[in-house]
């Protein structure tokens, strides 16, 4: 995607609501009537490897644009309390994963540096003590800039970290006070730098697009300075505007969002910046110097997408702790309880807090192995694919196919009978193209955010 070619037509055509994708079946899909047993079962019997994803909820301020699951608080004891109830669900999964090995650790929130140097220490101890990492484990973190200083940066060295992600969104002062996030280039700056001399093998920034009052001009601004801070990764996100979900974008006043051809504006000049300062362009929305993993995953075809989004992490088990998070292990999906005070009941009356799940048909899984393709090779080759699942791909797909059709037309999509290939012109509407394939598609759900 380091060209991309968009026109007004194709907006007014595609730019329709749709998932994201980071798992197939969505996690919109998951039933309340799941039984953890399947989990259990599925973690037993699954291969000797682990990745885990640890959900930190906590933030100490509300950033109006977030959509994550968060619970904003000023009170560092109730982080004590969560660790207790993450320490109980290790406990829970233990009798299953004692004979595994943990290769990839990913904290995410809310703001996994909102825990103190006691709590972050008593976390690593914690998941160091039920589970069994290898030694060349690959440990990740999200940190918002506000909540970190270079002694947490040191410590989280200390601990075993060597990737980390740094939340900026836009550095322009308009913006990010439309958006209840103040926070300076020089912090910014004063942490990636420290992070480099620490010995941190990547340095990931965060960005997002669409946000209110976000114009060119300043959005080239923020652009540069991320890319005088040199990171080795830039996640661009498509502002997710879903105010019927989360009430603090009602903040937002609607006259300040760009509309959907000044949010595509904003995004072809990211991608004209970032790719003639040397970013390789990643999948629908991550941008890498060629000498990252994900780069080279990408150059290599073996690039992947969890419920996180584009990764190198192959590991086919993924074990989510905390609230919210969602696990997928084999042919099973499963999440946590979302609603933190749920969470602490169902684990206190249950021993667990598993809420919702489904076990994937094997339909599922094909339309999963063809979504995740296009999502991240922009490419299929049919005939290697009908081998690999034993199915006659024009059959299987007859109805997916005929739905590409008007794509192909609009030049989004290059159909022939071995190879699915999305042009420059289709990449940023690959969401669009992946939902041909998605058998419970929801019509214009206003649960999904729109494409662009
Ligand atoms: C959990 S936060 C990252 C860590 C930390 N809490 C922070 O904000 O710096 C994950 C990222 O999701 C992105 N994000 C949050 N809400 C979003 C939305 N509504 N649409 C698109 N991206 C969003 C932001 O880029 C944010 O940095
Ligand atoms: S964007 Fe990050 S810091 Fe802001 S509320 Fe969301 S999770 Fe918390």
């Amino acid at each position: 995607m380091n060209t991309m070619i968009w026109d007004e037509a194709l907006i007014r055509k595609y730019n329709t609501k749709g998932p994201r994708y980071t798992s197939y079946p969505t996690a919109l899909l998951l039933r309340t009537d799941y039984a953890a047993e399947n989990a259990l079962q599925a973690l037993a019997h699954s291969g000797d490897e682990l990745s885990l994803y640890v959900h930190l909820p906590f933030c100490r301020q509300l950033c109006y644009y977030c959509g994550c699951n968060k619970v904003i608080s000023q009170d560092q004891t109730k982080a004590d309390r969560y660790l207790q109830a993450l320490a109980t669900e290790m406990q829970f999964y233990q009798k299953v994963t004692t004979n595994k090995h943990v290769s990839q650790l990913h904290l995410g929130g809310g703001t996994p540096t909102f825990l103190d140097h006691p709590q972050l220490q008593l976390l690593m101890q914690q998941l160091r003590q039920y589970f069994h990492f290898t030694a060349d484990a690959v440990l990740s973190i999200e940190i918002d800039p506000r909540s970190c200083d270079i002694d947490k940066l040191r410590l989280l060295r200390e601990l075993g970290f060597s990737r980390v992600s740094f939340g900026v969104q836009d550095f322009d002062e308009k913006v990010q006070l439309a958006i209840h996030r103040q926070q300076s280039f020089v912090l910014v700056e004063s942490l990636v730098v420290a992070s480099r001399q620490l010995g941190f093998s990547s340095v990931n920034l965060d960005l997002v697009y669409g946000l209110p009052w976000q114009q060119p001009d300043s959005f080239a601004d923020t652009l540069q300075q991320v890319i005088t801070l040199d990171p080795d990764r830039v996640s661009l996100f498509s502002y997710a505007h879903l105010p019927e979900r989360f009430a603090a974008q009602r903040k937002i006043p609607n006259e300040a969002l760009p509309d959907a051809k000044q949010k595509l504006a904003l995004l072809a000049l990211a991608v004209d910046r970032l790719g003639q300062a040397g970013f390789q362009a990643i999948g629908m929305d991550h941008f890498a110097k060629a000498h990252d993993s994900l780069a080279i995953a990408q150059r290599e075809g073996r690039l992947q997408r969890n419920f996180q989004g584009y990764t190198t992490d192959n590991c086919a088990s993924m074990l989510g702790l905390g609230v919210s998070a969602i696990s997928q292990v084999g042919d099973q999906i499963w999440q946590h309880q979302k609603d933190l005070n749920l969470y602490y009941r169902q684990q206190t009356d249950i021993g667990h807090s598993i809420d919702k799940g489904m076990s994937l048909s094997l339909d599922d899984q094909i339309r999963a192995d063809v979504i995740a393709e296009l999502m991240c090779n922009f490419q299929l080759n049919t005939e290697s694919f009908a081998r690999k699942w034993q199915i006659n791909f024009q059959q299987y797909f007859a109805n997916s196919l005929a739905q590409l059709a008007s794509c192909q037309q609009d030049g989004l999509i290059v159909v022939t009978s071995q190879q699915l290939t999305v042009t420059a012109r289709g990449r940023p509407w690959v969401r669009i193209l992946a939902a041909c394939f998605d058998a419970y598609l929801l019509p214009q759900s206003q649960q999904y955010s729109q494409v662009v």
